[in-house]
């Protein structure tokens, strides 16, 4: 069956080749080699063991530090007072005081996980509740902390969520997802996610479908024209734009307009909402193959397929590398596509390309060329690969490839040195779906840190194990990183219900190590259907589902840990604000008391405890049957477009 669709398909786009449009996006889309500039510097050594960050990033960090956030907080510490609590004299001094004499401000870390759009509706929801322009967060109280926060960071599904904010000049959340109301459809302005549009087949109508990867794939000639190679991450990359970048809306969904190829990830530093340091400092995570990765070897029961050790790569605006001691180095994110001193690429580093390589899980259905060849479709192929002009020595179809900047880089150490391209796969990969990496960097100094965990671990809900995989992950690089104390187990979060409710994690550790304020999309709330346990695969949602998704993804991020009979928590927003002072208050040497302390009590995970410190008389634990983990990654999107998208890439570029 898989074969026939293919041939059908393959078959089809023969005759459709000739109609492929796609002149303004296709030429919006090719990189441009030019003059360096007089300062041009490809590669930034940070230092494996005493990490400086870039300039432009400290320049960002501490105007908004000086100029933003005194006020940030201010203003979240009014929503907060609003539900008059009791709170000790150390939070409202900590929050309501500028630079709360000298002591510092908190700096908080938001991190948004994969996992397709479920993870991208879920963070989307969470962030609405932590969003002080929405009245109905400002109410509760939990308003105004997204925008008292240092760094925001996606990966996967996250960085379309991210990237998408950022890039539209941070509209409200129900914007993002449905577009602006009174929008007037242009093709410059954001459109909304038009996640009633299925990624891959948008229509009903089998010839409009194949004229749409045709178009897409088309889209990517003018790179692959550059001598730049095409994977299967050029076209992904041109679909994502369709939901998660300008120049798209219901209405001129399916035609040949720009689509908001051009907009590039540097390009969104010059949004006002960023350019005014409104923004936490975006962070998108990707991950890499090393060349002499065995997948067959490290594929594990949760479908992880990249080695916890190998390089992860973060994306900032300014600058694209790594903090990991292995690689220490970044690149300008301007210049991606760059390899030396004399001719610099610009273009390259479409943000939507960025989107695609943060969420590249193609390498999981293990498309080489040689795979195929040997695979039931092979003679297809044999027929294709007389027109196929890339090198298949170099091109791998199923990562995404960057020219790589750090050829020759800490020789000895990195794997990837004598590399020609980087290939880089979804961040998740590794088993840390929530891209807490960037967070964990010293040299951020980042004290709090706000997970948002929307992974597949169980029937849609996530289960710990990506938190679990980023500890283990630690104990590679203890002088880079530091992380509190998680279960090592999912059957401890099950046990425990850690993930029903936000759990604080390190409550007793202290600075560097970062306390993790933990919210995962764990389960339905009290009394309510499960709705948001959607597969990773589902690749649309009806708009009334998506809003039927946002609203009860919305109950779980503000309902707290509710007890007994209870249906939310009425402390949680005094919670909240307790856990995000908490290292401030610790480096004064103040005493946890008050409101505080009760919170702790309920809401951080006792290491030492068999259960949390709640009147359940303790035997949480006890359940001595093993949970068994769906595949996190790999049942994915269908095989078969994914094939015709590889098939379509060879015969028509
Ligand atoms: C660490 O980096 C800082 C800033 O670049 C520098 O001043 C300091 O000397 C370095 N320390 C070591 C031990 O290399
Ligand atoms: C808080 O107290 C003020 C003054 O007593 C009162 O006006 C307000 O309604 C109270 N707010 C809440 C949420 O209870
Ligand atoms: C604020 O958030 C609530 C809860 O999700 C949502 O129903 C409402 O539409 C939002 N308001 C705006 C203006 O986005
Ligand atoms: C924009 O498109 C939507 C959906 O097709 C339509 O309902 C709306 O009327 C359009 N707005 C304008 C100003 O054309
Ligand atoms: C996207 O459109 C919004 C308006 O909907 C605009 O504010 C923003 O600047 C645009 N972004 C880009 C990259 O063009
Ligand atoms: C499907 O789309 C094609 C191309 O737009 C069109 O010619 C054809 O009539 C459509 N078929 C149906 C059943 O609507
Ligand atoms: C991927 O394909 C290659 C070549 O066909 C094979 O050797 C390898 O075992 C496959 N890997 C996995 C994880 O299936
Ligand atoms: C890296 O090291 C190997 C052997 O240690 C050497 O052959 C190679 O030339 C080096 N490459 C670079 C780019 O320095
Ligand atoms: C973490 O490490 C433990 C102990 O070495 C191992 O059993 C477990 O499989 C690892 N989990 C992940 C997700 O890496
Ligand atoms: C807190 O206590 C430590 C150890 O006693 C001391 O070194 C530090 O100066 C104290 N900090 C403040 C702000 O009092
Ligand atoms: C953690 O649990 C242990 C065992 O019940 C108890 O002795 C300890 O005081 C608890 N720690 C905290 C901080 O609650
Ligand atoms: C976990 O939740 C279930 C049902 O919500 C409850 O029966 C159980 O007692 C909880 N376990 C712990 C340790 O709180």
């Amino acid at each position: 069956m898989f074969t026939t669709a293919l041939t059908s398909v393959f078959l089809l786009s023969l005759g459709l080749e000739a109609s492929a449009q796609s002149t303004s996006a296709r030429t919006a889309y090719t990189p441009s080699r030019g003059a360096c500039p007089a300062d041009f510097q490809l590669v930034r050594s940070a230092g494996a063991s005493n990490q400086t960050l870039g300039q432009d990033e400290s320049n960002y960090v501490s105007t908004r530090k000086s100029q933003v956030q005194p006020s940030s907080w201010s203003t979240y510490l009014q929503n907060v007072q609003a539900k008059n609590f009791t709170l000790p004299d150390y939070v409202t001094s900590t929050l309501g005081n500028g630079s709360n004499n000298g002591m510092g401000l908190p700096n908080l870390g938001i991190a948004t996980s994969g996992g397709g759009y479920r993870a991208a509706m879920f963070g989307a929801a969470v962030l609405n509740s932590l969003d002080g322009r929405n009245a109905t967060s400002k109410d509760i109280g939990t308003g105004g902390l997204l925008q008292a926060a240092t760094y925001l960071s996606g990966l996967s599904g996250g960085s379309w969520l991210v990237t998408s904010f950022a890039q539209a000049n941070c509209p409200t959340f129900q914007d993002l997802v449905f577009g602006p109301s009174g929008s007037n459809n242009s093709t410059t302005d954001f459109g909304g996610w038009n996640a009633q549009f299925d990624l891959f087949l948008p229509s009903s109508n089998t010839t409009e479908n194949l004229l749409f990867i045709t178009e897409a794939i088309s889209e990517t000639g003018g790179k692959h024209a550059a001598g730049f190679p095409i994977t299967i991450a050029d076209p992904w990359a041109r679909l994502l734009a369709r939901h998660f970048a300008n120049g798209t809306n219901p209405t001129n969904f399916f035609d040949t307009s720009v689509h908001g190829a051009g907009i590039t990830f540097s390009g969104i530093a010059n949004q006002s909402c960023f350019a005014n340091h409104q923004l936490p400092l975006p962070i998108i995570v990707s991950d890499t193959r090393n060349p002499n990765d065995n997948e067959s070897d490290v594929v594990t029961a949760e479908g992880d397929v990249v080695p916890l050790n190998n390089v992860i790569y973060e994306f900032t605006f300014f600058e694209m590398g790594s903090y990991d001691p292995p690689l220490a180095s970044f690149t300008p994110t301007r210049f991606l596509g760059t390899t030396n001193t004399s001719s610099c690429v610009t273009n390259f580093d479409q943000a939507t390309f960025i989107c695609g390589a943060s969420s590249e899980l193609f390498n999981e259905f293990n498309i080489t060329l040689q795979s195929f060849l040997t695979s039931s479709v092979g003679p297809v192929i044999s027929i294709l690969n007389s027109s196929l002009p890339e090198d298949d020595s170099v091109v791998e179809l199923d990562v995404t490839m960057v020219p790589n900047p750090f050829f020759g880089v800490a020789n000895g150490t990195f794997p990837q040195s004598n590399q020609a391209f980087l290939r880089l796969v979804d961040g998740g990969e590794d088993g840390q779906v929530i891209p807490l990496q960037p967070l964990l960097v010293k040299a951020r100094e980042v004290d709090v840190i706000l997970a948002i965990d929307g992974t597949n671990d169980i029937s849609g809900y996530a289960a710990g194990s990506s938190v679990i995989a980023t500890q283990n992950r630690t104990s590679f690089f203890p002088s880079a990183y530091s992380f509190p104390q998680v279960p090592t187990d999912i059957n401890t979060f099950v046990g425990q219900n850690l993930t029903h409710h936000p759990t604080f994690f390190g409550c007793n550790e202290s600075a560097p190590v970062p306390l993790l304020i933990y919210i995962a999309n764990g389960a339905a709330p009290p009394g309510l259907p499960p709705i948001t346990n959607v597969s990773t695969d589902q690749s649309s949602f009806t708009l009334p589902n998506a809003q039927a998704f946002l609203d009860e993804a919305y109950v779980i991020a503000t309902q707290g840990f509710p007890n007994g009979s209870q249906t939310s928590d009425s402390e949680w927003p005094a919670c909240l604000a307790c856990a995000v002072v908490d290292r401030v208050r610790a480096k004064q040497n103040i005493t946890r008391s008050g409101i505080c302390s009760d919170c702790f009590n309920r809401y951080c995970w006792n290491a030492t405890q068999s259960t949390l410190s709640t009147n359940n008389g303790g035997s949480g634990s006890s359940s001595s049957s093993s949970v068994t983990l769906h595949g996190n990654l790999k049942s994915t999107y269908a095989y078969g477009i994914i094939g015709a998208m590889v098939i379509l890439s060879m015969a028509i570029l």
